[in-house]
């Protein structure tokens, strides 16, 4: 760690299977930005639990996320990689800012509203609260950069006002963070229902491109996309599903959206899925491949998450030392 260096944070929650959403609204980015920042990196399994989960489960989606991580790119020099769960201060810091967070305006997060109306007359506390552990998440590392897809704006709105109310009544403990949003690939929508984002839950796997999934199902689902019934390939509002084609391909390639949509003048919807998938492909098969070699080798990867969790708790610890002398909580 270099002391002149800023700080990144993003995390990821290990619920079911990563999916493309999340490879390029998140990790590709942490990847691209990861050699100027001191970045902390993790799998957020104190979130997944939010919603109901399999515990023979949960340990091998949190192995798969941080393997992934690895995989795709992440880099030992530049980065601390660790599950959630293992740097207790997390759930510490969240219990403060709990009560520095109002009802309010935790009320007013989409993404609770939308979770809490599907989760029926039994919404658990931590749905609601689940934005103020997302805060500490950022705020224990202090960290200026947060990468993440536009559903998580709000999220990162919340945990700048809640850093600057506690900075306001304290003293400057916190610094106030930025999101940083790619201009592509940050909201990459369903195969099937591309006016809704592409999700890990997912009500029809079809709509899903699994980082977990087989070359050939990853082309048999591009074969299935949803565009429209006309036939010219342009990147306007009203063909939302050969707009997500176009923005996935920009999103691997770092081509501009303006010369891919150029290159398919003339052509047939069928073209830009096959190309699409190949090009989807090409961008997994190594990262799949490097995962299961992480994977394969358990104790290696548990050490490297020992090592990353020691190192976080001890940067987290610093912060919640302030906390607590601001707070004016009895010394020991
Ligand atoms: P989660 O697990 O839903 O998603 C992880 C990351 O992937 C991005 N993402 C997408 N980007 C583009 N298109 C999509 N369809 C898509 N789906 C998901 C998300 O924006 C996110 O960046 N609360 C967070 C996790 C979290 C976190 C944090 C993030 C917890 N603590 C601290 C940053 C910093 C979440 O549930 O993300």
């Amino acid at each position: 760690m270099s002391a002149s260096k800023k700080t990144m944070v993003s995390g990821i929650q290990p619920t079911n299977k990563l999916t493309i959403g999340n490879y390029l609204g998140a990790i590709k980015n942490w990847v691209k930005l990861q050699s100027e920042y001191d970045c902390y990196f993790f799998a957020v399994d104190l979130h997944a639990i939010t919603a109901k989960q399999d515990p023979k489960q949960l340990a091998d989606n949190t192995f798969f996320a941080l393997a992934t991580y690895l995989a795709a790119g992440i880099d030992l020099k530049h980065a601390t990689i660790f599950a959630q769960s293992h740097v207790r201060q997390h759930a510490e810091l969240a219990w403060i800012l709990n009560c520095y967070s109002y009802m309010g305006e935790l009320g007013r997060m989409t993404q609770f509203k939308e979770k809490s109306s599907r989760a029926g007359e039994t919404i658990p506390v931590g749905l609601f609260t689940y934005p103020v552990l997302m805060a500490s998440d950022i705020l224990l590392y202090q960290a200026d950069l947060v990468p993440v897809g536009s559903d998580q704006k709000q999220h990162l709105e919340l945990t700048r006002d809640v850093a600057i109310r506690f900075n306001h009544n304290h003293s400057k403990v916190f610094t106030v963070p930025e999101p940083y949003i790619p201009t592509v690939g940050a909201r990459i929508m369903d195969l099937l229902e591309p006016t809704n984002k592409m999700s890990k839950s997912s009500p029809n796997e079809m709509g899903a491109v699994y980082l977990s999934d087989s070359m050939k199902d990853i082309e048999k689902k591009f074969k299935r996309a949803v565009t429209d019934s006309g036939s010219e390939i342009t990147y306007v509002e009203e063909k939302p599903g050969i707009r997500n084609l176009i923005d996935i391909q920009a999103a691997i390639t770092g081509r501009s959206i303006g010369d891919i949509a150029k290159s398919y003048e003339g052509k047939m919807y069928g073209h830009l899925k096959v190309d699409t998938a190949n090009i989807v492909i090409s961008e997994l098969q190594p990262v799949q491949e490097r995962t299961q070699r992480f994977l394969a080798d358990k104790g290696e990867l548990q050490r490297i998450l020992r090592a990353g969790s020691d190192k976080a708790a001890t940067r987290a610890e610093a912060t919640i030392r302030k906390v607590y002398d601001a707070i004016g909580f009895a010394p020991r």
